[in-house]
């Protein structure tokens, strides 16, 4: 017999989790910034990373909506390989404009400022602004960028109101497209006072290095928030939050058992979750009940969150991970090359493919990481049913 109510947790990419547990300094530096920048300071950008799962896009989301609870306007983008990121946030800018609702002088000195520009143009006969083409990419374009941002913010700004700018995914973007954005938050910081601008940038642990090889005053320029896995205490509040307001209850041990199981990771701690109020009926969750579905959980994670990764991958590459997951939480390019029986220089290329593919980062000294919390376990667990002749 199933509970009740329906499962209130779900391990899910970009889904809002039922309670936002371990993220309250970010919401502060945050809020702090929105509010330093409504009077005209200036409010550093953020830069939040973290391995897959970890919270970014939750963090995010909530961040938008705090930043539209005070009145702000929000513009989520999410990179990408292909687009262009300029145009992105171009298209975002334009519909801001649109939701603002600008008086008529106010959108003549906008349009001015515009047009003062080399590398933009106002598209007659709305308000809508784009990018010249051949401009994309060139220093003029990342100068120019500053202004329209500037401008956009200031028309915000007539209406007593912002503009944030969520940015998630970045580490997908082409190194050449994080030029402008770059550049563009630089200026806005420089500006006296402070536009009503505020930038927030997500992506994995390769991020903060990505932008810095672009720009070195980037490292100065960003506010970076590593998000960190969930504290016992946090993971007791993501789940006993939401299951007392159904009048269900995970006992101090079950808690410390699903802390264990999954090292705070909240995709994770969202996973068991769901899988205990499903296939349980009592209103208290036990170590009995934690030990129950344990099977069941590993099995759920290997056939989706993690064969979704794998799928991904090359053969050359799935035996490069294979190669990497004994060798514990970081390894080097040295070892994994010797476990495969080849030399340093001829893993390379499959080493920088998996670094682009973002299942793997360069940690301290060259050393190796996977971006996927439990890869390695997973790729483990693989391999030895495999071996012991377990059928599909
Ligand atoms: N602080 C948190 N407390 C509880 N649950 C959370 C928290 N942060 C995220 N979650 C949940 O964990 C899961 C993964 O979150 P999310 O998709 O935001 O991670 P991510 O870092 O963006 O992952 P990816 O790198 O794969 O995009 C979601 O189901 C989300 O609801
Ligand atoms: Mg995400």
């Amino acid at each position: 017999m199933a509970w009740k109510d329906r499962s209130p947790f779900q391990a899910s990419a970009g889904a809002a989790p039922p309670r936002l547990a371990g993220r309250e300094q970010i919401i502060e530096a945050n809020d702090q910034a929105l509010d330093d920048l409504a009077s005209g300071h200036l409010g550093h950008p953020m830069l939040i990373t973290g391995v897959r799962g970890l919270g970014k896009t939750a963090i995010l989301g909530e961040l938008s909506m705090r930043a539209k609870e005070t009145g702000w306007h929000s513009i989520e983008i999410e990179a990408s390989r292909a687009a262009y990121l300029d145009q992105k946030i171009l298209d975002g800018l334009n519909e801001t404009i649109d939701a603002i609702k600008p008086v008529a002088a106010a959108l003549r000195r906008f349009q001015s400022q515009i047009k003062a520009t080399a590398t933009f143009t106002v598209d007659a006969p709305g308000v809508s602004f784009s990018l010249q083409a051949e401009e994309r990419q060139t220093a003029r374009a990342g100068v120019d960028f500053t202004r329209v941002l500037a401008a956009v913010a200031e028309l915000a700004r007539s209406k007593h109101t912002g503009v944030a700018l969520l940015i998630d995914e970045l580490h997908e973007a082409p190194l050449e497209h994080l030029e402008s954005l770059v550049t563009a938050a630089h200026g806005l910081s420089k500006s006296a006072p402070s536009p009503p601008f505020h930038v927030i940038v997500a992506g994995l642990p390769s991020l903060p290095k990505r932008i810095v090889s672009r720009r070195t005053y980037a490292e100065r320029l960003f506010r970076v928030h590593q998000l960190r896995s969930l504290t016992v205490s946090q993971v007791d509040e993501a789940l006993n939050g939401p299951a007392r307001a159904h009048g269900r209850e995970f006992t101090p041990e079950a808690i410390e058992a699903i802390d264990a199981e999954t090292r705070g990771y909240p995709f994770f701690v969202q996973e068991w979750g769901d899988r205990l109020w499903r296939d349980t009926d009592l209103a208290k969750f036990t170590v009995s009940e934690v030990d129950h579905v344990r099977s069941r959980v590993y099995e759920e994670l290997d056939n989706s969150f993690f064969l979704l990764r794998t799928s991904s991958l090359t053969d050359a590459e799935q035996r490069f991970v294979r190669a990497m997951a004994p060798l514990g939480s970081d390894a080097s390019i040295g070892d994994i090359a010797r476990v495969l029986g080849r030399p340093t220089r001829g893993v390379s290329p499959v080493r920088q493919n998996l670094l682009d593919k973002g299942i793997i980062y360069a940690v301290a000294h060259g050393r190796l990481a996977f971006t996927i919390p439990g890869y390695g376990e997973h790729l483990q667990r693989m391999e030895s049913s495999q071996s012991h002749g377990l059928r599909l």
